[in-house]
């Protein structure tokens, strides 16, 4: 928003330090839509058009069916023969029908669930659910934590649930060279596109959240090392409309 660049040295730092002269990294394809869907008629044009982000979440309109929750996670399954997958997810469930309050683990890459388990704290419960991969850890109201690790925004609480994408950080930048870092971000980052679209199909809310606090987030886990990192977090649920704010047709004149 300012009227002139302000030069940030960190950011300078890591670009130069994260830079690859060629792009000859494998790629990677990380999501299946091959799963049973909840019927919609939606063109994927609409769908792409009307995703916003939410700016405020309706805590009295925070419940969602379990069908969406599971439709939600199963949009960013990986494929089964994807070994490489590394990112997977931390939920605070707030709100979604049967499921427990508390905080979970999806895990994306059964490989590494057993040192998930041993990296992070030993009274979790990993308990199973009747969704794939689904581990409940604790139970309770996670509202107020889900907030405060999202640099006190309450989008993260008042939502159905928000989650923080826990990668493989130390491992994959060893092995392929420091501009990894770069592709992880992308990673999540496009999980996280995915997620809005199909939030948007459903007829909800998201909002990705680039302003979380880390390490509270990894004192919380019990994670003590960089063997896993959170690099980006997201919230689902009902957004509130600002209806001071106009809206119009996005590209009208295009077909
Ligand atoms: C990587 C990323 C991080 C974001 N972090 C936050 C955040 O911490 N808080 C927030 O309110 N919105 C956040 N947003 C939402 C952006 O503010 C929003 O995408 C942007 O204003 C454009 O609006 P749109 O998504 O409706 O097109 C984030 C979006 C992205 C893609």
């Amino acid at each position: 928003m300012s009227q002139a660049h302000h030069p940030w040295e960190a950011v300078d730092l890591a670009m130069k330090a994260s830079q690859v002269d060629t792009m000859s990294l494998p790629k990677l394809s990380y999501l299946t839509a091959d799963q049973e869907r909840i019927p919609n008629d939606k063109s994927i044009k609409e769908v792409i058009l009307k995703r916003r982000s939410a700016q405020a979440m309706d805590f009295a309109r925070s419940h969602i069916s379990l069908e969406q929750f599971t439709q939600l996670l199963h949009s960013v399954t990986a494929p089964v023969d994807s070994y490489r997958e590394r990112v997977h997810f931390v939920i605070f469930v707030h709100d979604v029908e049967t499921l427990e309050s508390g905080l979970y683990f999806y895990i994306r890459n059964n490989a590494h669930k057993s040192a998930l388990k041993r990296l992070t704290r030993n009274d979790f419960l990993w308990q199973e659910q009747k969704i794939e991969n689904l581990y409940l850890l604790e139970k309770g109201d996670f509202r107020s934590q889900a907030k405060f690790i999202s640099c006190s925004q309450d989008i993260a609480s008042d939502s159905a649930f928000a989650l923080g994408m826990i990668t493989e950080f130390n491992e994959p930048i060893k092995s392929y060279g420091a501009h990894e870092y770069k592709e992880l971000y992308w990673e999540c980052g496009e999980i996280g596109q995915q997620l809005y679209l199909e939030a948007t199909a459903l007829g909800l809310n998201a909002t990705g959240i680039g302003c979380y606090l880390d390490d509270v987030m990894h004192r919380m886990l019990g994670l003590d090392n960089e063997t896993f990192q959170t690099m980006y977090h997201f919230t689902v649920g009902r957004a509130i409309l600002d209806t001071r704010v106009s809206m119009r047709e996005p590209y009208p004149n295009r077909t």
